[in-house]
């Protein structure tokens, strides 16, 4: 039996299939998964002021400045109840925010004691086209958040939540047309900037997210040894 992998970047671009992987594998893997964008989302339904700023910075489709969430994903890594392990959604995802997760792997001692630095980077490889589709049909319940999709991902029983029973669901306010196109153009220009860095350090594994979520999910399940 080869290794398993417990310590998980899922690195892609907006609509690859990230949160939809991470949910897979941490049900698999029996560890969290922490989406960037998520604790964001959380903090713009707080209605703080540091909320409004986030919201103001997200509906335009723009990376929000690192300060906003490190220490965020720091707390989640360093937290005890996640001693097991880590599924990281969407983070790092800019040269700053890659340097600062390196520093804290190296220096936070929690870390280092329990060994807790990252060891594989999945990278979601989805052409445009697929991930325009995929964002603008997307929904998720209103109570537990598990993803939908108008063409590739209905629940089992029409308006109802599989995960929760739930009847309601939400819409992100960033998933439309002019966002996606600006979250694409800083996905290519900030985000890719930070990925040959991790192929250098021998972390990096490339999937195919073109094919249904269960074909992705077996490509994921080779690599991550589960
Ligand atoms: P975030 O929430 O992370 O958004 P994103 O990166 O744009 O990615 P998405 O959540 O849109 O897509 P996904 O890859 O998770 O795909 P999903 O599985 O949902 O970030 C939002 C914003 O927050 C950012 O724009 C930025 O402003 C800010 N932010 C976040 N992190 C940040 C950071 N680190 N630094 C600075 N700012 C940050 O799938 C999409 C849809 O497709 C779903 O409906 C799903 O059902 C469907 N689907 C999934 N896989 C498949 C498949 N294989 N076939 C068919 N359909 C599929």
């Amino acid at each position: 039996m080869g290794e398993t992998y417990r310590h998980i970047a899922i690195m892609g671009p907006p609509g690859g299939g990230k949160g939809t992987q991470a949910a897979i594998l941490s049900e698999k893997l029996g560890i969290r998964a922490f989406s960037a964008g998520e604790l964001l989302r959380e903090e713009v339904a707080r209605g703080t002021q540091e909320g409004r700023e986030i919201e103001a910075i997200i509906t335009k489709g723009n990376l929000v400045p690192s300060r906003y969430i490190v220490n965020r994903m720091r707390e989640r890594i360093v937290d005890p109840q996640n001693a097991k392990g880590y599924i990281l959604d969407g983070f790092p995802r800019t040269l700053d925010q890659r340097d600062e997760f390196e520093a804290m792997q190296k220096d936070d001692p929690h870390i280092v004691a329990n060994r807790l630095e990252l060891d594989l980077v999945l990278l979601l490889q989805v052409p445009d086209d697929y991930v325009i589709d995929r964002i603008i049909g997307r929904y998720a319940c209103a109570k537990c958040g598990a993803l939908y999709h108008e063409k590739f991902k209905q629940p089992k029983t029409f308006g109802v939540c599989d995960a929760c029973g739930h009847k309601e669901f939400t819409r992100r306010a960033d998933d439309n047309y002019e966002t996606v196109v600006s979250r694409l153009r800083n996905y290519r220009s900030v985000t890719a900037p930070v990925i040959p860095y991790y192929e250098e350090k021998g972390l990096l594994k490339c999937i195919d997210g073109t094919g249904p979520i269960d074909v992705v999910a077996e490509k994921i399940r080779k690599v991550v040894g589960y």
